[in-house]
């Protein structure tokens, strides 16, 4: 695992940016994993000023959420569909046929369909070439709460209070908010061929911890990373505050710095 411990979230986007942009620019066909949240949303200024700057085109780019609320339809505001269009989608050049998030709102289909049908939409367009994470304060990724199975696929998980809480900031007094969302399973995040975390601020501190120091468990879902081949945690110092291999994974990167300036 690569651990990656920056200065502040300004940086944790700026290199999550380039990651994806140099992605992109070596396959313009590239398959992005994409997450709603607080936390993505530096990242996605950043690839929209790429975009706007002309450096990076989306034209040929197809994208797959984690996740989506159960309960609201795609159209209203809280809803992960409008999020991705708000934060991101309206403002690139990705043609809207290409860009994918679960939902639980189609006519005559059970949701174990639904599921089985988004692992398939993926599964054509030749898997997920990169994955962006966030992660919940309870060590979620996706919509994985704890006790998730780390087999899991897509499918329906109903919130911990936890979530809920964490996400209770986002909705007004008295608006409906979702206990049941779709969520990519842990074993459809971990086949992506690459995946990217990313966390700032000391209230993911101990979830980072948990993921990347403690026991591979299903209680901390994050921790099922430790399994995949090629993923990085971006960080920014509060994030990183409760590692206690943090000179080592700095000492890491200072030495993969000075090897790529060679
Ligand atoms: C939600 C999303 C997750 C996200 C998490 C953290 O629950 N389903 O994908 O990682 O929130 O969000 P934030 O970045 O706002 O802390």
């Amino acid at each position: 695992m690569e651990v990656i411990i920056l200065e502040d979230s300004h940086a944790v986007a700026t290199l999550s940016a380039q990651r994806i942009s140099d992605l992109i620019n070596k396959k313009p066909t590239a398959v992005l994993g994409l997450a709603t949240g607080s936390t993505p949303i530096a990242l996605y200024q950043k690839l929209i000023s790429l975009y706007q700057q002309g450096t990076l085109s989306f034209r040929h780019v197809v994208t797959f959420n984690l996740d989506e609320y159960i309960g609201i339809s795609p159209n209203n505001p809280q809803s992960y569909h409008a999020f991705m269009k708000r934060e991101l989608f309206d403002s690139i050049d990705i043609q809207p046929h290409n860009s994918h998030l679960p939902t639980c709102e189609r006519a005559g289909e059970t949701s174990c369909q639904v599921g089985a049908a988004y692992e398939q939409a993926i599964a054509e367009a030749g898997g997920i070439d990169l994955q962006v994470l966030g992660i919940g304060s309870n060590g979620h990724i996706g919509f994985n709460e704890p006790s998730s199975s780390l087999v899991s696929r897509t499918r329906v998980k109903t919130l911990t209070q936890a979530t809920v809480n964490d996400n209770n900031r986002l909705f007004e007094e008295g608006e409906f908010q979702p206990r049941l969302a779709m969520t990519m399973g842990i074993a459809s995040i971990l086949d992506s061929q690459q995946v990217i975390l990313l966390a700032t601020g000391a209230q993911k501190a101990r979830a980072v911890c948990n993921a990347i120091e403690g026991p591979l468990s299903a209680m901390c879902p994050a921790s099922a990373l430790q399994l995949h081949k090629q993923v990085t945690f971006i960080l920014d110092e509060a994030a990183a505050s409760k590692l206690e291999n943090h000179h080592y994974y700095r000492w890491v990167r200072r030495i993969n710095e000075s090897l790529e300036k060679n």
